[in-house]
This record gives structure tokens, C-alpha cells and sequence, in this order.
């Protein structure tokens, strides 16, 4: 694995480190046997099937051709993976404009979407793995008419909407079951926020234009590293102390790149989702540095106590500005970057905050993936320390419940 932890700005005596080793490795044995439910995300990227993966880059390159937008309909984890992906990764010159619908209920964001769909050549990609999420439904409920009209009858729309959900049940399948959709299926045992690596990302990651292969093979090049031995599980046991042991409330994350917004969004999704039960868990935040420094900087400088901070880290930047004149002529605008970096860890410590530093050599698919894999990984054993189930959520399943009684389709 090429990101590099560490966590030395938590101030903690090695013994108390060296001390949860065990249970951390544990902790990983359970997620590489098999033997706790919905972990089949774990060995995804080492067991990925080559024709699977061919199918899928296959349907890509035909939507690619024959289209100029896709709209993916999903939210949570049906979602935030690829967008998190799209927007942090370069494309290759083919890859078409990517759209999301069914985040949401605001009329204004489902208005320029509906615009978008009549005029554009559009696929719609719908994503659930449930099959049953009312956001979903609603969504394709209102632009199902309006690819039909668009190409003139329900085979035709059908040829243009492709299903990623359930292999056996749910709402989504039978649709697809009875429209004859192009369909991928999303493994039973993996769930939403851990499902980047499967047809739900894959596919509109694969349809923007990004190097699928080189995001799994990252992926599988930190699932396969010998540092989990060591010290690959040190940020998920720094995280697991401040939470128990050192009273801190918020994990907030800060990057010192701009295209990591939407991946700050999808470590929101992971971390949230997957620990804060039981009245458990860090509230995971981000922010955007140097943005943040000049509004939240002061609070987390002089405000409550109550964080830790992750700061993410991009090494290296394969463009280079030079500033030509003036007070900082000569130096480059990554060298800035590097210099702010270094004064906010020295501030933020002077503080008194515990800081992680987390380094990613570069933003490519490559590392990306690793980076994925590894958030992954460390969530779920933070999450098994603090004697949690990192894969459910009933919380949401119970906002997702209310939601349908509302309507209306009470145990429908
Ligand atoms: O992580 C999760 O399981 C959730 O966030 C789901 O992804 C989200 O609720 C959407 O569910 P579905 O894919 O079933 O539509």
C-alpha cells in the first residue's frame, strides 16, 4: 500500500498503540473469513471476474457511443461512490457527462435534470440495490414518461434504462424482469457504502471516462498489502482510542485538494453509516483547506475540544504553476499547498489537537482505489472495535419506513 498514516500528532505511548494490535487483527481475520455478514466488498477487488468486468466496460463503451449523458438514479451508497470518483479522477477524452437524480425531493434540482434528459441523448442508469427506495421509484416514476415520449414508446425508452439492484428481489427487479432492462446485479453480500467496487460504481465510474481497471487494481494492491500486519490498521485503532479513551466527539477530515469535495461526502456516508450506533461513534466532518482555515480554521484553533482531525494529504501534482513575480516568485502553487499543510499541522497541534496525517502519492484511479479500500477496511475495524455491526443501518431503515407509511404503502 502507497498511503502512508500516520499518526504520531495523537500523542499516544506505543504501548497503548501495540495493545489493540491484536484486536485489530482480529477484528480484520473476521473480515477476511467470511464469517460476519456482508463482507463479500472485502475480497471484491482480488476475485473480480474478468468477464463480468469485460461485460460491464462493454455496456460502457455503447453508452458512451450512443449517448451524451447518463442520469444515475441512486442515492446513499447507490451513489456517493461514483460521484465521490467522478469528480476527484481525470477521464479519458471519451467519457460522457455523468448526472445524479433521486438525491433529493427539491423540485428546482429535478427541473434542470428533466431539461437536461429532453435535450440531451440520455441513458438513465438506475441503481438500488433494495429495489424499493422512494426516492428511486419517484425519480424513474417521472423521467420513465419522459424517455417514452422522448423515443417514442416504452421498448425503446426500456432499450435506453439499464437496472444495477438485487439479483432476486426488490421493486427494481421485477421492472426489470418484466421490461427485459439491461441489468447488473449488486452482490447480496456487499452493502451500499461499500459497494464502489461493484456494477453500482463500476459502471458509471467506467461510463465518465475513468480507468476502471487501474481503480480496481489499486484497490486490490491495498487489500493484498502486507502492512495490515502492522501498521495498515493504525489509523482505525487512533481513531478507536480518541473515540473511547480521549472523549472526542468528531473526526474531521481536511483535505488539501479541491476535487476531493464529493470524497469527503462519501467518508461522511461510510463512517456515519457504519459506526454511529448504540450511541456510538465519531461524527465524521470535512473540510476544504486553505477554503476552511479562513471560517471553521478558528474554531477548531480555539473552539470545544471535541475533534480529532484527519488531515488527507495529495503528495504530489503532475501539473505545475510557477508563480512568475513578486513576493512568492519561483515558488510553486504546490510548494504553497505543501507550506499551508505544514503551518496548519504546527497551529492545530500547538492547540492541542490530535492529528492523523494520511498521504496519497497522487490523485490518480490507481491510488484512488487504494484509498477507497482502505477507508473501507479501517472503518469496518474501527467499527468492530467499538463493538458495533459496521454494516447495517437501522437508523435509515427506519426513517425509510416512517417515509412509506407516510405515503401511504405501509408494508406494500
Ligand atoms: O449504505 C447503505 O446501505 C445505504 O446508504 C443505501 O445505499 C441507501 O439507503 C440506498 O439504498 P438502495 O441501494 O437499496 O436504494
Amino acid at each position: 500500500m502507497d498511503i502512508n498514516v500516520n499518526i504520531e500528532g495523537l500523542d499516544l505511548e506505543q504501548s497503548e498503540i501495540e495493545a489493540l494490535r491484536p484486536e485489530a487483527a482480529a477484528a480484520l481475520d473476521k473480515l477476511w473469513s467470511g464469517e460476519m455478514d456482508m463482507t463479500g466488498w472485502v475480497k471484491a477487488p482480488i476475485e473480480q471476474d474478468e468477464e463480468e468486468l469485460k461485460y460491464l466496460l462493454d455496456v460502457a463503451d455503447i453508452v458512451r457511443l450512443e449517448a451524451e449523458l447518463m442520469v444515475v438514479l441512486g442515492i446513499g451508497g447507490s451513489y456517493m461512490g461514483a460521484k465521490a470518483a467522478i469528480e476527484a479522477l481525470p477521464k479519458q477524452e471519451h467519457g460522457i457527462e455523468v448526472k445524479f437524480l433521486g438525491i433529493n425531493f427539491c423540485t428546482d434540482y429535478y427541473r434542470e435534470i428533466i431539461e437536461d434528459v429532453k435535450r440531451k441523448n440520455t441513458i438513465l442508469c438506475v441503481i438500488s440495490k433494495s429495489g424499493n427506495t422512494m426516492e428511486i421509484q419517484a425519480a424513474l416514476e417521472v423521467l420513465r414518461p419522459i424517455m417514452e415520449q422522448k423515443y417514442g414508446s416504452k421498448e425503446e425508452a426500456a432499450k435506453r434504462i439499464i437496472a444495477v439492484t438485487d439479483e432476486k428481489s426488490g421493486r427494481l427487479r421485477e421492472e426489470v424482469n418484466e421490461m427485459g432492462y439491461t441489468n447488473f446485479p449488486v452482490p447480496g453480500n456487499i452493502g451500499g457504502r461499500y459497494s464502489m467496487m461493484t456494477p453500482a460504481g463500476l459502471l458509471p465510474i467506467a461510463v465518465s471516462g475513468i480507468d476502471v481497471r487501474e481503480l480496481l487494481r489499486g484497490a486490490a494492491a491495498a487489500a493484498t498489502s502486507p502492512l495490515w500486519d502492522t501498521t495498515g490498521t493504525d489509523y482505525a485503532i487512533g481513531r478507536y482510542i480518541m473515540h473511547e479513551k480521549k472523549g472526542k466527539a468528531v473526526d474531521v477530515t481536511c483535505f488539501n485538494h479541491s476535487r476531493l469535495a464529493y470524497f469527503g461526502e462519501w467518508m461522511k456516508q461510510l463512517f456515519g453509516e457504519s459506526e454511529g450506533k448504540e450511541g456510538k461513534g465519531l461524527w465524521p466532518a470535512t473540510l476544504q483547506f486553505s477554503t476552511d482555515l479562513h471560517s471553521m480554521g478558528q474554531f477548531l484553533q480555539e473552539g470545544s475540544r471535541i475533534f480529532l482531525e484527519t488531515m488527507l494529504i495529495i503528495d504530489g501534482c503532475q501539473d505545475e504553476i510557477v508563480i512568475p513575480a513578486g513576493t512568492f516568485k519561483g515558488m510553486t502553487i504546490e510548494e504553497m499547498n505543501d507550506i499551508m499543510v505544514e503551518g496548519v499541522i504546527k497551529a492545530h497541534r500547538s492547540a492541542g489537537n490530535p492529528l492523523i496525517e494520511i498521504h496519497v502519492p497522487e490523485l490518480t484511479p490507481y491510488y484512488f482505489g487504494q484509498l477507497v479500500y482502505f477507508m473501507e477496511t479501517s472503518c469496518a475495524i474501527t467499527g468492530i472495535l467499538m463493538g458495533v455491526n459496521p454494516f447495517d443501518q437501522p437508523g435509515v431503515e427506519q426513517y425509510k419506513a416512517e417515509m412509506r407509511k407516510l405515503c401511504g404503502l405501509d408494508g406494500k
